[in-house]
């Protein structure tokens, strides 16, 4: 795999505008086929995917449950790609290091998870991980302002978190811009999540987004060569849209 692709675990790769060149894809294997899982992990990895997205859901965070480290950890030989955990879970902190050990390289944690964000990104950090925060559209950038300095990714949900599948939520555009103002040259990727097809990928990329996350837009298909057609088909347009 080319170093700009798919062994990407060097999370600053960026121009002189403080943002990334090119607009990484990360396809979110909550839309795989669970009974295939460390094929289709293999597939999107074939199809030219930048990241994996790796979604962690608790029952109690949100309202669904997915998975844990042991699979995660299971998975993680199928690729050399940046595996990108997104932990919907509270709390967080207990279970960083088992999240660490699995294999993942970033560790998002949701602003609204716990009281102790700062913690929580020193905890990562101190792991050794890429440390991400997460906000729910509802949630004010505000709520980061203080930890930017603990940052290397900033996840806006654009659907509420719990599910594949939903309708982006247009309102978050403008949270994008406003993040973009206010990490100015620091070198932090923003990562948008929820509803990105070839359609609403440009509204993200015009606005300041570098990582894409698509779940339902990538796993459709069901082939490497289909995975490739929709992964293409969202990074043309978002690089159309940066451009
Ligand atoms: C939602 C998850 C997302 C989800 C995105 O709670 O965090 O990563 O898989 O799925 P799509 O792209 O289908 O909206
Ligand atoms: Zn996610």
């Amino acid at each position: 795999l080319p170093a700009d692709r798919g062994s990407n675990t060097e999370i600053e790769d960026r121009s002189e505008t403080g943002m990334a060149k090119e607009a990484l894809i990360a396809p979110s294997i909550l839309s795989a086929d669970f009974a295939r899982f460390g094929e289709e992990v293999r597939a999107i990895d074939e199809a030219g995917c930048d990241w994996v997205h790796v979604d962690v859901m608790d029952g109690h965070f949100v309202p669904n449950i997915t998975f844990g480290a042991p699979v995660i950890k299971a998975i993680r030989n199928r690729t050399d790609a940046f595996f990108d955990c997104h932990l919907m879970i509270a709390p967080a902190d207990l279970y960083l290091a088992a999240f660490a050990e699995a294999g993942c390289d970033g560790l998002t944690v949701h602003a609204e998870a716990g009281p102790h964000l700062d913690r929580s990104l020193q905890t990562i950090r101190n792991l050794g991980k890429k440390a991400g925060v997460s906000l729910n559209p509802a949630t004010p950038e505000s709520a980061i302002e203080y930890v930017l300095d603990r940052l290397d990714l900033i996840l806006l949900m654009t659907v509420n978190p719990g599910f594949g599948g939903q309708a982006f939520i247009p309102a978050v555009v403008e949270k994008v811009r406003r993040v973009r103002a206010l990490i100015g040259d620091r070198p932090i990727r923003i990562e948008i999540d929820g509803g990105v097809t070839p359609e609403t990928a440009p509204l993200v990329a015009a606005a300041g987004a570098d990582v894409l996350v698509a779940g339902a837009a990538v796993f459709k298909g069901g082939s490497v060569e289909a995975y490739r057609a929709n992964i293409e088909a969202i990074r043309s347009a978002a690089d159309a849209a940066r451009a």
